[in-house]
């Protein structure tokens, strides 16, 4: 088969959800759909309830499993789907953003009682940073949820992108009846259900004003859908596929996961619609997935489960070209050649040794600390892929070093837990001081358990006094230099040795940008 062909044959896209709406669910019954499992239950919840340290050492157990669960491949309709599963805890969310870099598209979950939750409205944030095509799946239908047409307008309003309904429920909690699809302009009818449902089942409408719809879900239903349809037709424009691939427009999905309810139209709507591979960006120049060399970066790293070997599994995105086990590949910031001799495909129960990947692929590679988040591999081009930023912590503390002989191997295993991106590091250019950022608490504890277990050092966390880290820059060199002396004793170094302005409030913040108007400060480290 052709490149070309083998990349046709790709969808690599990632589920996101705010917590409990109901992504591992979602993502079970596509992988059941999808062929890839035989039974519910099958797909490890990696998800951490609320702050909970027992929960946290119970996926540390878990983590052998949770590699193969991260990355989901699977066979449908002659396409090759990749599924990126995302941590939904919000402590978790720059692990999500990152996940999103080497998707081509999203799925949404939300949930129908709750609505638009705020960690949706942050993961949507970095998904129109990307321009990333975006389907909402509404779920939940079988409980008394919100106004269909009120959801929609939340979406548009909280989430900023235009909707457009390809399926509309008919009823919903108790009085839900089903499901018509706009798309294929099918009805399916609800049964609670966990199992298997088929497509077979839906009844072709190609016009709702069909007696037979009458007959099948009683008059009232049949003129509630007849005048929500019409009102949909003369409130949203016909859907656009273009409009959804540029990610201004979010084709909206309803159904019940747990129930595998409209999961099916989902997925068929979706090989449909979403797109292939597309094309990432060098600092230089755009790569088409067509080009024949291979170049691919590391969006994640995962620790193996046993402490005694240090292996780590990079996972790498294909962007073009064709990867092959054994090739020597350029390491572009060590400015290195690596033979990969171990390279892993990730099914959705298993994972599997590999002789080639293609662009939308997720190769999983053995590493043993050459790797790190944001690298880049070719076949021996310069560039870095860009788009793989680190953005500013929320919660700063400072590392206290409890065992002054286990000073190496606090710091080399504070280095490569960086490496993973569990943390960030910000090294203070006067004096010894570090402090770790994070977005949420349980890093931590996170950092605190592995630093014990993996690397025999020990540590305390005090909390740092401080608001943002601030990337920055400005054209004048002079000005710079300016600046930073007279700011170093709040300059530190980030992870990869770029300057970093400390900022201790967002009042102090403001005065120094009005001391200093030629620098232009960021809170992400690429601007
Ligand atoms: P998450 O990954 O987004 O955090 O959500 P998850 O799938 O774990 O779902 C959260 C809860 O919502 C689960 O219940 C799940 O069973 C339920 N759920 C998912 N889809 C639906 C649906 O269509 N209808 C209803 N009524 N519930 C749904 P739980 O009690 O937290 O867990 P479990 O014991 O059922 O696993």
């Amino acid at each position: 088969m052709s490149l070309q062909q083998e990349i046709s044959k790709r969808r690599t896209f990632g589920i996101i959800s705010h917590p409990d709406a109901g992504k591992t669910t979602l993502t079970e019954k596509l992988l059941l759909f999808g062929g890839a499992i035989n039974t519910a239950g099958a797909v490890k919840s990696n998800k951490i309830k609320q702050h909970a340290t027992s929960d946290f050492m119970e996926i540390e157990k878990q983590r052998g499993i949770s590699v193969a669960t991260s990355v989901m491949g699977f066979d449908y309709k002659g396409l090759k789907i990749n599924l990126l599963d995302t941590p939904g805890h919000q402590d978790f969310a720059e692990d999500t953003y990152r996940t999103l870099t080497a998707v081509d598209s999203v799925v949404m979950v939300i949930d129908c009682v709750k609505g638009v939750e705020t960690q949706t409205e942050k993961l949507m944030e970095v998904c129109r940073m990307r321009s990333a095509p975006v389907i909402s799946f509404i779920n939940k239908l079988d409980r008394e949820g919100q106004d269909p047409f009120d959801l929609l307008d939340e979406i548009e309003q909280k989430l900023e992108i235009k909707v457009r309904p390809l399926s509309w429920p008919l009823g919903m909690g108790k009085s839900f009846k089903g499901v018509y699809s706009l798309y294929t302009k099918t009805l399916l009818l609800f049964t609670p259900s966990q199992k298997k449902l088929n497509l077979e089942d839906a009844i072709k409408f190609d016009d709702i004003n069909d007696a037979g719809l009458d007959r099948l879900v009683g008059d009232s239903y049949a003129a509630q859908l007849r005048e929500d349809v019409e009102l949909i037709e003369e409130v949203y424009p016909p859907f656009e596929v273009e409009e959804y691939r540029s990610g201004k427009l979010a084709p909206v999905f309803f159904g019940s996961a747990v129930n595998n309810f409209g999961v099916q139209e989902l997925l068929d709507c979706f090989i449909d619609i979403a797109p292939r591979p597309l094309e990432r960006s060098l600092e230089e120049r755009v790569v088409e997935p067509t080009e024949n060399k291979f170049s691919g970066f590391v969006f994640k790293i995962h620790a193996n489960i046993d402490p005694k070997h240090r292996n780590r599994i990079a996972f790498v995105r294909v962007c073009s070209g064709k990867f092959m086990r054994g090739s020597n590949y350029h390491h572009v910031r060590l400015e290195k050649k690596f033979r990969f001799s171990n390279a892993t495909a990730f099914m959705a129960q298993s994972k599997e040794t590999i002789d080639e990947a293609f662009p939308g692929d997720i190769v999983g590679l053995y590493d043993t600390g050459n790797l790190k988040i944001g690298d880049t591999l070719t076949e021996g081009e310069k560039g870095m892929f860009k788009g793989i930023p680190s953005f500013s912590p929320e919660i700063f503390m400072e590392v206290v070093n409890l065992d002054a002989m286990k000073t190496k191997q606090l710091d080399k295993g504070l280095n490569q837990l960086m490496d993973e991106g569990v943390a960030q590091l910000f090294s203070y250019e006067m004096g010894t001081k570090k402090v770790v950022g994070t977005v949420g608490q349980l890093q931590f504890e996170v950092i605190q358990h592995r630093l014990k277990n993996e690397y025999n050092a020990t540590c305390k966390f005090v909390p740092a006094k401080l608001y943002k880290a601030c990337w920055f820059s400005g054209k004048d060199s002079k000005k710079l230099n300016e600046f930073i002396d007279s700011k170093y004793r709040h300059i530190a170094k980030d992870k990869d040795g770029k300057l970093v302005f400390m900022a201790e409030s967002k009042s102090w913040l403001t005065m120094v940008q009005d001391s200093f108007p030629e620098i232009d400060f960021h809170f992400t480290s690429e601007f």
